[in-house]
């Protein structure tokens, strides 16, 4: 049966060792791109898909994440007295109008599949559900990732999860997905294949809407790849039972800001981007003489 989407899981348990030394004390989805946290740009995709009620799967590390989308009221009167009105107005939308955020402590990094699982009393049996893994930025000028899954998820029923291609030698760092047909079915997923056993180079990239049953098979999936219980197996089981499709993002890009490469381009061309700084910031990347920044090659 069909039921509306409200529901949005967006797993912020991991501890992000990759961006250490910076992801010491803070969360990895507060770090900034431009002069927003990762976790914001995410919450807000949620909100525009028609999201209500996000979960976030956390860790006792990771307050600052709840703390973000708390309102402050002191900060909020200094402001106030001091008519600084545009700083006010940058904090004032950071919770999106009408959105609840509920959060649910991972009590063990059990894996993904284990920290959707951990949603599974606040979502209905008879619910479908997004998740938004925070590490992936999805630009769009309008219509965002979630929001376009979210039009098709109303015409096809189905669980429904974007793809994207990769290159072949970084199979093994993603869901990979192989589908048959102009609609983009999918019939096979392998999580972190190596290139000789990926059935394709299309990659899951961090945008998924799933029919209830999903969250019924996680609670009988066993450990996988690296000992975790893996989001993509439950998926590969819900492929015996149910028709789920592939979905291409349009008009937008994504940024892999898991990894310190896609971090540092989503910054540069988010601030490219930005209505303030766009300009001048174009004009010191022209100014830069690139031949004498070229690296140095490492030993
Ligand atoms: C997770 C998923 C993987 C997916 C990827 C997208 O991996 O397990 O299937 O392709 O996110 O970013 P992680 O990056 O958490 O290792």
């Amino acid at each position: 049966m069909y039921r509306k989407l409200t529901k949005a899981i967006i797993p912020v348990a991991g501890l992000g060792t990759r961006f250490l030394p910076a992801t010491k004390a803070i969360p990895k989805e507060m770090l900034t791109v431009v002069d927003k946290p990762l976790i914001q740009y995410i919450v807000h995709e949620a909100a525009q898909a028609g999201i209500t009620d996000i979960i976030l799967i956390t860790h006792s590390s990771k307050n600052a994440i709840e703390n973000h989308f708390d309102t402050h009221y002191e900060l909020e009167s200094k402001l106030l007295e001091s008519a600084k009105h545009d700083r006010l107005d940058a904090i004032a939308d950071i919770t999106p109008p009408g959105v609840n955020l509920i959060s649910i402590r991972q009590p063990e990094a059990l894996g993904l599949g284990h920290a959707i699982l951990c949603a599974s009393h606040v979502v209905a049996p008879d619910e479908p559900f997004a998740v938004l893994l925070p590490d992936v930025l999805m630009y769009h000028p309008q219509q965002g990732c979630l929001a376009q899954m979210a039009e098709y998820y109303k015409q096809v029923h189905t669980s429904v999860v974007a793809l994207e291609q990769v290159p072949s030698d970084q199979v093994d760092k993603y869901g990979i997905a192989a589908v048959k047909d102009a609609d983009l079915r999918i019939v096979d997923l392998v999580e972190k294949p190596t290139p000789e056993e990926a059935p394709s180079n299309l990659s899951v990239v961090g945008r998924y809407i799933f029919t209830p049953r999903l969250m019924q098979l996680l609670k009988s999936t066993k450990p996988g790849k690296g000992g975790e219980i893996q989001l993509t197996d439950a998926m590969a089981d819900l492929l015996n039972e149910q028709v789920m499709f592939g979905f291409e993002f349009k008009g937008g890009k994504s940024y892999d800001c898991g990894d310190k490469q896609g971090f540092l381009e989503a910054n540069v061309e988010y601030a490219l981007r930005d209505p303030q700084l766009g300009s001048s910031f174009h004009t010191y990347l022209s100014s830069l003489d690139l031949t004498e920044l070229k690296p140095k090659k490492s030993k």
